[in-house]
């Protein structure tokens, strides 16, 4: 397989550079709320900055109609929030690849700093559009990708622009792919895989995948309903999936093969409402009412959960155990999260997408070995699926 350039490969001194990032955050009032994946991005930036390029970021953020300008989908606040992490002047482009564009990036002096207006604002993006591609590439003397959290879509600035341009992997993108890539090739045993969130549906794969890996795997979350149906029991109003109770069945079985220690809860938090001020009671699994949901696991699964997490010697987590949101559904996460957290000994990575909410919720991130920036990328990663943003940079 060909080799991926890293950025320290790149002379950048006096080139422009356009890079990739994944500055897809939260915003709320024109304020950044959560910065996470613009710190994530500082290492590229910094060393690039540093060796004099001229630095040209491009980005998304949130899923725009992609027919032009849209204020709550404006890159402005994240270039703010750029410039004061980096200290010194952001430039903005209020478009993409047009006038202001082009007029900011000619403006730019070694060592400045722009930021173009959000790729998906012109629909080109996300067709992976060949005429937006040389628009972006005629900005640029060289490409770098440091969007990890973007890498498992094939758009214009994460793959079609990729084979106009000098093309290398930012810092963040080979930490991403190098931690995820060596937590499924040499585990440390024990391997122990928490899966949670809502659907089996959306976490078949990864559960598949992980099942030929891990040696303890946790199933938490709503999801874990259709896994308590597979074994015969009843779930009340809880979240379920009718299709998908037969594969949840062939998974138990497949565990049981493979001598994969799969952990299903074994008491639950039900209401009579999906709400903060429901009714609740917490029953053995085998015993949910008829007319109540499971809303999280209990405190025995909890326990359970967290003694397997406690012998571990890696650890991976992806998906919350019930509604963390809800302070009255929050503790199964919680206790997850605090067991993780724990087990000092152990690598602890975090895949992404609601269980890093929740890590953040608890106060815990300090305590993880590794956070991915990347929700769909890293569950595609980890399903062994290849990832455009990647491959996109291999060398021909
Ligand atoms: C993400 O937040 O998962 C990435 O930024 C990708 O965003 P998308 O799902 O809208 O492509």
């Amino acid at each position: 397989m060909s080799k991926i350039n890293s950025v320290d490969e790149l002379e950048a001194r006096g080139r422009r550079v356009l890079v990739r990032v994944d500055f897809n955050v939260p915003v709320k009032d024109g304020v950044v709320t959560d910065d996470t994946r613009i710190r994530a991005a500082l290492p590229t930036i910094e060393r690039l900055v540093g060796e004099g390029a001229r630095v040209i970021l491009m980005s998304h953020l949130g899923r725009p109609k992609g027919e032009g300008f849209e204020e709550a989908y404006t890159l402005a606040p994240a270039a703010a929030r750029l410039g004061e992490l980096l200290g010194r002047p952001v430039a903005f482009a209020s478009d993409t690849v047009g006038a202001d564009a082009q007029a900011k990036v000619a403006a730019l002096a070694d060592g400045d700093v722009v930021v173009l207006e959000n790729l998906r604002f012109d629909k080109r993006e996300k067709k992976n559009d060949p005429a937006l591609c040389a628009e972006l590439a005629a900005l640029a003397d060289a490409y770098v990708n440091d969007a990890f959290g973007t890498a498992h879509r094939a758009h214009a600035s994460t793959a079609g622009v990729a084979a106009l341009l000098p093309a290398y992997a930012g810092y963040l993108m080979q930490r991403e792919v190098a931690t995820l890539t060596g937590m499924l090739d040499e585990p440390k045993r024990p391997f122990v895989a928490i899966l949670g969130g809502s659907k089996v549906s959306d976490k078949i794969k990864v559960i598949d995948a992980l099942m030929d890996k891990a040696d303890t795997l946790i199933i938490g979350g709503g999801m874990c309903f259709t896994f308590l149906l597979a074994q015969g029991l009843a779930v009340g109003t809880s979240l379920k999936e009718d299709d998908w109770v037969e594969r949840a069945g062939a998974m138990i079985a497949k565990a049981e093969e493979r001598g994969v220690k799969l952990l299903l809860p074994v008491d639950v938090v039900c209401a009579d409402a999906f709400a903060e001020d429901a009714n609740t009671k917490t029953v053995s699994a085998d015993e949910i009412p008829a007319d109540m949901m499971g809303l999280d696991i209990g405190p025995k699964t909890a326990a359970l959960y967290a003694e397997a997490i406690a012998g571990a010697a890696s650890v991976f987590w992806n998906g919350p155990m019930g509604v963390f949101e809800m302070k009255a559904f929050e503790a199964g996460t919680k206790a997850v999260a605090e067991a993780v957290a724990a087990n000092e000994a152990a690598d602890t990575i975090i895949g992404g997408g609601d269980s890093v909410a929740a890590v953040n919720k608890f106060d815990l991130a300090e305590k993880m070995t590794f956070i991915s920036t990347g929700g769909g990328a890293s569950m595609e990663l980890v399903q062994g699926e290849k990832l455009p943003g990647v491959e996109a940079l291999r060398a021909e």
